[in-house]
């Protein structure tokens, strides 16, 4: 596992509560650790993947009895509590208690499955426009990128490479000045308001217009925007370190008005502009001195982020 308490005690997305309808198991990485998801009805598990016999995964095992997953290897039966409750070589003997795997938190959240690998202080992270009922929410992704999931987050909150990346659909380089917005910072995160961009079609309704951008970063690796126009569009983006630099980004837009086209698609096209410049940003981690890069008064966002992931001291995927 990754030395980073901050994010060992937070929560991240390891799955789609679709993936686990057949009950699992399912292997997954999180912050360098190896993890099996599997449910017994209306509960899911997150354990270390690993069979304390001789090491085997018990992600290519299998859950039994609906209530029990069986290592692979020797047939270990572990209980929902992580212990040992049946070694078949030897049926009648009762399993030590040393034979128990390491179990961790879950939580269920907008369609996914979240784990902790400590004890996280909080809940996952909330954005209100994902519980408005005005609000059309649909998901986007997963997007596995080899990058840092810092680096990720930074991206999604930087209005500056519209123009250039996402040209002809979030920006137009005839049009690239970004005005001044504020930002704030406090123990919950980072606020940047009346960020204001012109868009040739900001709502992929096929009308260009200025709108403004109001961005929240909720957690390390969890942030939001919220569009304000013409119409309202919403989005909160959380990023599943794998490793250091091996991410994946989870998306959900809300909406109050009905897009032209597919939104899903419209994120895939987005987010494919996005990757090759993530996945070629040197140093892969991103730098929390603020003397490393150089920043520009529309960098304030990124700014704020740096020092803030600095001053609660998250490690992973940082340098
Ligand atoms: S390694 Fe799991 S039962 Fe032997
Ligand atoms: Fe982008």
């Amino acid at each position: 596992m990754i030395d980073d308490p901050v994010l060992v005690n937070d929560w991240h997305p390891v799955a789609g509560v679709d993936q686990l309808a057949r009950g699992g198991p399912l292997g997954a990485r999180l912050l360098g650790e190896d993890i099996v998801l599997w449910r017994s009805g209306d509960d899911h598990f997150a354990w270390r993947d690993l069979c304390v016999h001789r090491g085997t995964r018990l992600s290519l095992g299998k859950v039994v009895a609906g209530g029990a997953l069986e290592c692979p290897y020797h047939g270990w039966t572990y209980g929902t509590d992580g212990r040992c409750v049946l070694m078949p070589a030897h049926p009648e003997q009762t399993p030590p208690a040393k034979a128990c795997v390491q179990v961790y938190r879950t939580a269920v959240a907008h369609g996914l499955i979240w784990v902790s690998l400590g004890s996280p202080a909080g809940g996952v992270p909330s954005f209100e426009m994902l519980e408005d009922p005005a609000y059309q929410v649909l998901r986007a992704g997963p997007y596995r990128v080899k990058a840092s999931g810092p680096r990720i987050v930074e991206n999604f909150l930087d209005v500056g490479h519209f123009p250039f990346v996402h040209e002809g659909i979030l920006g137009d380089r005839a049009r690239p000045e970004i005005a001044d917005y504020e930002t704030s910072t406090d123990s919950n995160g980072v606020l940047a308001t009346g960020v204001k961009v012109f868009q040739p079609d900001p709502y992929a309704t096929g009308h260009g217009s200025v709108v403004t951008y109001t961005y929240r970063v909720h957690r390390p690796l969890s942030a939001s925007f919220i569009k304000h126009g013409e119409h309202s569009f919403g989005m909160l983006l959380s990023v599943t370190p794998h490793d250091a630099v091996d991410s994946t980004a989870w998306m959900w837009m809300a909406m109050n008005y009905e897009p032209e086209s597919p939104m899903v698609e419209f994120q895939d096209r987005i987010f494919a502009q996005d990757r090759p410049i993530l996945e070629s940003q040197r140093p892969e981690l991103l730098p929390l001195d603020l003397q490393a890069e150089l920043h520009l008064r529309s960098d304030r966002t990124a700014i704020a982020y740096r020092r803030w992931l600095r001053e609660i001291g998250v490690r992973t995927g940082t340098a």
